[in-house]
């Protein structure tokens, strides 16, 4: 049995009272850490605070990092700075930080391996455009992604990666992808883990659905044999629905 995990990725919302508003009010209300894991990925200059005042059950996560360990590189945030910070999760290759910050496969491997190396924990972010689901590209694009996210990659080291796979056409737009299809694909990138490392790390590894889930869909999916919980958008900014989501798997 694999553990879920549910994540809320503020994206760049919350100033610091909102992000401890949001703490105080969820903090307690976590289910327990031995039955599901619950992670918010905030902005770094709030990692600090909310660290501080997680509470026992709710773990924090950085939407990014940098693939250097230190050196010349003006805004970027390093794996041992997160570390000393006791940040456990860190956000990789989100199709936001693709499109916007032109991070490339090779990115994406070169921050895996960062993380393993400062002891974060990556939840890596993969998922086709519209396009590509119209033209028949899902799974092609879904290889290509998995295939060089992982280049070199250990399998000792995949007990600790979980996947999150997330439709871009669905993020932010309201869009679910059904059930079905997210089943789907969670599957077909399952069988790709398990191409790359045998089935013990596949059937191992745990894979999220993220696009406009919320309080209402969010059961149907993670009831999915190969969906292992959800990474969650604009819905995680509110504290109840929040709440509401991370119990969903109980
Ligand atoms: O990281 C989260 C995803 O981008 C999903 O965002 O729930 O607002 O669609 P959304």
């Amino acid at each position: 049995m694999r553990k879920p995990i549910i994540a809320g990725n503020w994206k760049m919302f919350k100033t610091r009272d909102e992000a401890l508003f949001f703490i105080l009010k969820v903090s307690e209300k976590m289910p327990e850490k031995e039955k599901v894991d619950t992670v918010v990925f905030a902005q770094a200059p709030l990692l600090r605070c909310l660290i501080t005042r997680q509470g026992e059950e709710l773990r924090i996560g950085a939407q990014n990092i940098f693939y250097e360990d230190e050196g010349a590189y003006t805004g970027e945030i390093s794996g041992p700075l997160l570390e000393s910070y006791n940040v456990e999760y860190v956000l990789i290759g989100h199709s936001e930080r693709r499109q916007y910050f032109h991070e490339t496969d090779e990115d994406v491997n070169k921050k895996i391996k960062a993380a393993i190396r400062n002891d974060l924990l990556p939840i890596v972010c993969v998922g086709e455009k519209l396009e590509e689901r119209e033209n028949n590209l899902t799974n092609d694009v879904l290889e290509r992604q998995i295939k060089n996210a992982f280049k070199d990659i250990p399998a000792i080291e995949m007990k600790d990666i979980v996947i999150a796979y997330e439709p871009i056409w669905a993020i932010g737009t309201g869009k679910t992808a059904s059930a079905e299809q997210a089943d789907e694909a969670c599957g077909f990138i399952r069988s790709q883990i398990k191409k790359l490392y045998g089935p013990v790390v596949s059937e191992g590894i745990r894979i999220q659905y993220g696009g406009s889930v919320k309080p209402a869909n969010i059961e149907e999916l993670i009831s999915k044999e190969n969906i292992d919980g959800a990474l969650i958008g604009g819905a995680s900014l509110d504290p109840d629905q929040f709440i509401e989501m991370a119990n969903a798997p109980l």
